[in-house]
């Protein structure tokens, strides 16, 4: 595409006013009255009986710096920075988030150094989470939660929660959400800089400024980085920007994708793969479900799509269609010598979970919602599709960093084999030989992402860290595991005084 074409595409998205992932027609100020259903009365009524529910609890404060209490032996070997992201302002007054993904972005550090380790939380300091400080309150509405007497939203930078990952790029790092910029934070402080405006410095000016910049990107072994954002539109911006975040190429298509939400994508070493879910908007005149998550319904008669993406030139090459399904997560893609496209996702049959989220921030447990499986997908050059699903429940996927977009042996994700509201087991699948191991914390712990840190850049070798939350005692543990013995257990686990809120995704900086 034309620089001049897409400049002025871009424009015209905005002037439609769907700048945003979510509507802004659905965040504008509004009269109406403050949620009916008190999901804040709620939660804490449920956490009483439900012990679990800690992991979504609101968090008031900050957390300092400290040593934590090591079992076993940290290898001596580890060295760097273990970096999280997650909702953790669900609360203020008396009004509660009534979903998980719209809770204030708080970063959690974790520094390994000489076998020990020093943790530090510290909520990220977005203009939103600023003003809302201050004034004590909720100024904005959530995607679902009204505000009683609302500020209008004119850009998607005034509510941008930076809530959803963390990755380090250049000197700095990034706090990502999905339906705004990237979010600049100093690494050594870990004090909020700025919303990025993308190529600003350069010849996309102020143009790219506020355009949703999806929570997955991918790193490519070079450090060149790729993402999409999702316009509710079905317009799709894409971006290749260098190692240090200057975009070399940036361009827009139009998916007619209308299901609201896209959350993660793929890349092969030469395509970019979007994977359009089997979900549409769908209005409802139930006055609990008008929020803009409580409208995305799953259409069995929609089939997922896969657009393949030329990373040359960032245009269209070709589509597949799938099954319908719905996956938040996939860990990685590749491509064999004949262009046959191989890939791999969390799939759930129907996209329940998202309600579930929310269901959960009001404190319900016994929604035991359908889990994901890992899936393996086979796209074939003459156009066919076809995919294998394991019996093994699977969110999280990862693989180690150096291997994302070619041929990966093992792939790494979480499972549940309790009847757990979150995650309670750690995986290794090999890819080659189906051979999988696993690790189950037990049904005390919920267990959240777990990633591999390669240091010598070779699958099989290095660590699996992850951290978890233990109920009973209240309190989280960083987990190292030997990433070719997952199922003798961590060689190491660091305790935290407390616990942690629940969050989404990290990465580990290796120094
Ligand atoms: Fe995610």
């Amino acid at each position: 595409m034309q620089r001049r074409q897409l400049l002025k595409s871009i424009a015209s998205l905005s002037a439609g006013a769907f700048i945003l992932n979510l509507p802004l027609k659905a965040l504008s100020a509004t009269k109406q009255s403050p949620q009916f259903v008190n999901y804040k009365e709620l939660f804490n009524q449920a956490l009483n009986n439900s012990p679990e529910l800690i992991g979504f609890a609101n968090v008031v404060d900050d957390f300092p710096p400290q040593v934590l209490s090591v079992e076993g032996k940290i290898p001596a070997d580890i060295n760097g920075t273990f970096y999280r992201n997650g909702p953790a302002k669900h609360e203020r007054e008396e009004q509660r988030y009534q979903h998980l993904f719209e809770g204030d972005g708080m970063l959690q550090r974790f520094t390994f150094s000489d076998g020990k380790i020093v943790h530090q939380g510290k909520f990220i300091n977005t203009p939103k989470y600023q003003k809302e400080q201050q004034a004590k309150k909720f100024l904005y509405a959530g995607p679902d939660t009204p505000i009683q007497h609302s500020l209008p939203v004119s850009s998607s930078g005034m509510i941008n929660t930076a809530n959803t990952n963390i990755i380090p790029v250049g000197e700095d790092l990034w706090a990502l959400w999905e339906a705004g910029s990237p979010t600049r934070i100093d690494t050594e402080s870990l004090e909020y800089r700025e919303q990025i405006i993308l190529g600003e410095a350069g010849k996309y000016n102020k143009t790219l400024q506020g355009l949703p910049f999806s929570a997955h990107p991918k790193v490519e072994a070079n450090g060149d980085i790729w993402n999409f954002g999702l316009n509710p539109s079905g317009h799709i911006v894409l971006y290749h920007l260098a190692p240090n975040g200057q975009p070399n190429n940036v361009a827009l298509i139009n998916t007619r994708y209308q299901g609201g939400m896209l959350h993660d994508f793929l890349m092969t070493d030469k395509h970019l793969l979007l994977i359009l879910p089997s979900l549409k908007m769908k209005h409802s005149s139930d006055k609990s479900r008008q929020g803009f998550f409580s409208q995305i319904v799953f259409d069995e008669n929609i089939p997922m799509r896969v657009l393949v993406i030329d990373k040359a030139n960032l245009t269209l090459k070709k589509e597949y269609e799938l099954p319908a399904g719905f996956a938040f997560h996939y860990g990685n893609a590749w491509e064999e010598k004949d262009g046959t496209i191989r890939f791999d996702a969390s799939l759930y049959p129907d996209v329940d979970v998202l309600h579930n989220l929310s269901n959960m921030m009001k404190g319900e447990t016994n929604n035991a919602h359908t889990k994901a499986q890992t899936a393996f997908f086979i796209l074939k050059p003459n156009g066919s599709a076809s995919h294998v699903l394991l019996d093994t429940t699977s969110e999280f996927p990862r693989v180690c960093n150096h291997i994302v977009g070619l041929k990966n042996e093992r792939l790494y994700h979480l499972s549940s084999k309790h009847d757990s509201l979150w995650s309670d087991t750690v995986c290794a699948l090999n890819t080659n030989s189906g051979k999988l191991v696993s690790y189950d914390f037990g049904k005390d712990f919920l267990v959240e992402e777990h990633i591999p840190v390669c240091p010598q850049q070779k699958e099989g070798t290095g660590y699996l860290i992850g951290t978890a939350l233990h109920v009973p005692s209240k309190r989280t543990c960083v987990n190292i595991f030997n990433i070719e013995n997952i199922a003798d257990g961590p060689v190491a686990r660091a305790w935290l005084s407390h616990h942690l809120p629940l969050g989404f995704h990290g990465n580990f900086k290796i120094s």
